[in-house]
């Protein structure tokens, strides 16, 4: 299921690509469900063939093993994600990647490296094929490591007590009306975040990409006729306190009930009814150690 190998490489880079457990009958099932969402306003959790890819035991299990935890539960549901075909003239790679690099967690190495991980675990599956322009994913490999070490340096132990936690950030220049504004991931080595070289996340149907999105990475254009079709889900390690921003933790609060009604009763653990995991945080108060004047 998950190799030592494997982990090793995730903790290395950040990212691997795994073998899924699904046959073929089982892919088309869900790339219909997917493209039956995408046709439609139903939420996800509605869809039965959709619901019942999540609640796979694979899941779960890779998470649990990923994250070093003798239990694990999801903490976002089962978003369809959808990379359309993009219209040309199509940007140039440097100029996407310094459009689109960000990251989405923030947490210290320190966090990344305890056992159980204090990590989100990002698992997306791909319904269809993923080659390289099919607007596969752009992965920074190493650079989750050296940002959660410049937060390992600088955050206050305060805060530091409040992550891991979903709070996305880019290189600057950081667009004044963004929400993070001024805050931004520094330049941390001669080479500028910019001028460093990605690597796109190929993947045949049905495998499955665990991402430590404490790293930079970013969406791609398609260069393809068809969309690039996965289904992504995040789970963390029981125990471990998550935090969020205002908005997305009302919307958990509100779909996992919906979801954990259509789970089968054996599989209903993966998606908890009480949320004291699970904390409020903003880009409001900044904290101000992460964007100092100089
Ligand atoms: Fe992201």
């Amino acid at each position: 299921m998950l190799s030592e190998e494997q982990i090793a490489r995730y903790e290395r880079h950040g990212a691997v690509t795994i073998d899924g457990p699904f046959t073929d009958a089982e892919l088309d099932r869900a790339e219909a469900a997917w493209d039956r969402l995408r046709a439609s306003r139903t939420p996800p959790w509605a869809e039965p063939d959709y619901v019942d890819v999540i609640q796979h035991p694979f899941f779960e299990e890779v998470a649990r093993r990923l994250l070093r935890a003798d239990a694990a539960h999801l903490w976002w549901g089962l978003a369809p994600h959808e990379r359309g075909p993009a219209e040309p003239p199509y940007l140039e790679p440097r100029e996407q990647w310094s459009q689109g690099c960000h990251v989405d967690i923030q947490a210290t190495l320190e966090d990344f490296e305890s056992t159980p991980r204090r990590m989100r675990a990002e698992l997306w599956i791909w319904l269809n094929e993923v080659p390289e322009h099919r607007g596969a994913m752009r992965i920074l490999h190493g650079s989750h490591r050296t940002i959660m070490a410049h937060w390992s340096r600088v955050l206050h132990p305060a805060h530091k007590a409040m992550l891991p936690r979903v709070h996305g950030l880019r290189p600057p220049p950081v667009d004044p009306g963004d929400a993070a504004f001024p805050e931004h991931i520094p330049e941390l080595s001669d080479t500028p975040w910019v001028d460093q070289q990605p690597t796109p996340a190929v993947a045949r149907r049905g495998q499955i990409l665990l991402l430590c999105s404490a790293g930079l990475h970013s969406a791609w254009q398609n260069r393809d006729t068809v969309p690039r079709k996965a289904l992504g889900t995040s789970w963390v390690a029981e125990g471990v306190r998550c935090g969020l921003p205002k908005d997305q933790r009302d919307r958990l609060m509100t779909f996992f009930p919906e979801l954990r009604k259509r789970l089968r009763p054996e599989r209903r653990h993966i998606a908890p009814d009480r949320f004291d995991w699970l904390s409020e945080s903003d880009y409001e108060p900044k904290w101000e150690e992460t964007f100092p004047e100089d």
